[in-house]
């Protein structure tokens, strides 16, 4: 049986770099489900069956891919009407932040009905509000061929190079943690904590911006997925500290994560990459800069010395990890399709739940631009 994936990335491998980064980081996921259970998924030993099996996640170790080749990125967030009427149609739309800067609840549109316009205005939308849960949504009663030309809409689907997929789908990244699955207690015999922040598979050299993921199964509670806002986190520093951070790069590395899917029996679909991102990016349809490095992914700050890459790299994950003054919380509903800007968030899934019942997701993951920054404004 292959092993599962859960959305947070997960390196488990104690290999030197991921040594370096426990160290910097603190919380380090181990948290990848231990097994696919397919009887349980069925419906068997005591489990109610998985409602979306076409979802269910395989994996195919004959499946390889070349490296990924530069593209093109349009983006739709440019071309919206800033009163985004496709979107948010006043008087049917209902529209609640769920704090100031990041976060908001949108009910009574439906997503799967929107016009190019309203894609727009979607892409423009995320990008500004940063993350966005759409309640009610048929987007997980689509066919999945019809979800994936939804989502090409935002950019080139990403295929992750270690995760589970529906079977003939590679772009679906399936978020999936099967019913009985008490790898979470082992987790925690050793763990405080199983948040890990990341920005989805930073370390590619065009990363993914307008990011979708929908609910498919869930427990009763439990589970809720953590987002941080990014900008609002670079805007709270000083200019002084602004300004040291502008023309920094930092690498970020696939390898560790496709030696821990090695290590437990998984699959590696392209050989891992490893590029350099500006630490602060501007997103091309807001202009807004954000902070760019994650403990999951990120490992070191070019032209600096190892004791000062780690000292601002540390700082950067403590100041995104605790500003619970800049993050918000989604609670997962049947019909939840939240969409978030991966350029300009950071997110952790939860694993609060202990009573082994099912979670499922799935995930449609566009790539966007190669990351660039703008000079320091002051
Ligand atoms: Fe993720």
């Amino acid at each position: 049986m292959a092993p599962s994936a859960v959305e947070v990335e997960t390196p488990v491998v104690p290999d030197i770099s991921a040594l370096k980064l426990q160290a910097l980081s603190g919380p380090y996921k181990e948290l990848a489900a231990t097994k696919f259970d397919a009887d349980a998924e069925a419906g068997l030993k005591g489990h109610k069956a998985a409602k979306h099996p076409a979802y269910l996640p395989t994996w195919d170790r004959n499946e390889k891919y070349a490296p990924l080749e530069p593209f093109e990125h349009t983006e739709h967030g440019k071309d919206a009407d800033l009163s985004f009427p496709n979107l948010l149609p006043q008087g049917v739309a209902s529209v609640v932040d769920l704090t100031p800067t990041i976060g908001t609840e949108v009910r009574g549109v439906q997503l799967s009905t929107l016009s190019n316009a309203g894609k727009n205005e979607l892409a423009r939308f995320v990008a500004q509000r940063k993350v966005v849960a759409f309640r009610d949504q048929d987007f997980a009663e689509l066919s999945i061929e019809k979800a994936l030309e939804y989502g090409s809409y935002f950019g080139r689907h990403h295929i992750h190079p270690t995760s589970g997929a529906p079977a003939g789908f590679p772009e679906i990244h399936v978020v999936h943690r099967g019913a009985g699955d008490d790898s979470v207690d082992r987790y925690f015999a050793n763990r405080t904590s199983s948040v890990a922040w990341h920005s989805d598979v930073s370390y590619e050299q065009q990363p993914p911006g307008t990011t979708f993921l929908y609910i498919l199964d869930k427990p009763e509670t439990g589970g809720d997925t953590l987002f941080v806002d990014a900008v609002e986190a670079y805007n709270r520093l000083s200019p002084a500290f602004q300004q040291r951070l502008h023309g920094l790069k930092a690498t970020h590395s696939a390898v560790e994560q496709a030696n821990a899917s090695l290590s437990r029996g998984g699959i590696k679909r392209r050989e891992p990459v490893i590029n350099e991102h500006p630490i602060i990016r501007t997103h091309p349809a807001t202009g807004e800069k954000a902070i760019y490095v994650n403990p999951q992914f990120t490992r070191d700050i070019v032209g600096l010395k190892k004791e000062e890459s780690d000292a601002i790299l540390k700082f950067l994950y403590d100041h995104l990890g605790f500003g619970g003054d800049f993050q918000a919380r989604v609670k997962w509903q049947e019909g939840t399709v939240v969409v978030w800007d991966n350029r300009v968030t950071q997110h952790s899934a939860l694993v609060d739940w202990k009573n082994g019942q099912r979670r499922h997701l799935a995930r449609i993951t566009p790539q966007a631009e190669r990351p660039f920054e703008t000079p320091f404004e002051g």
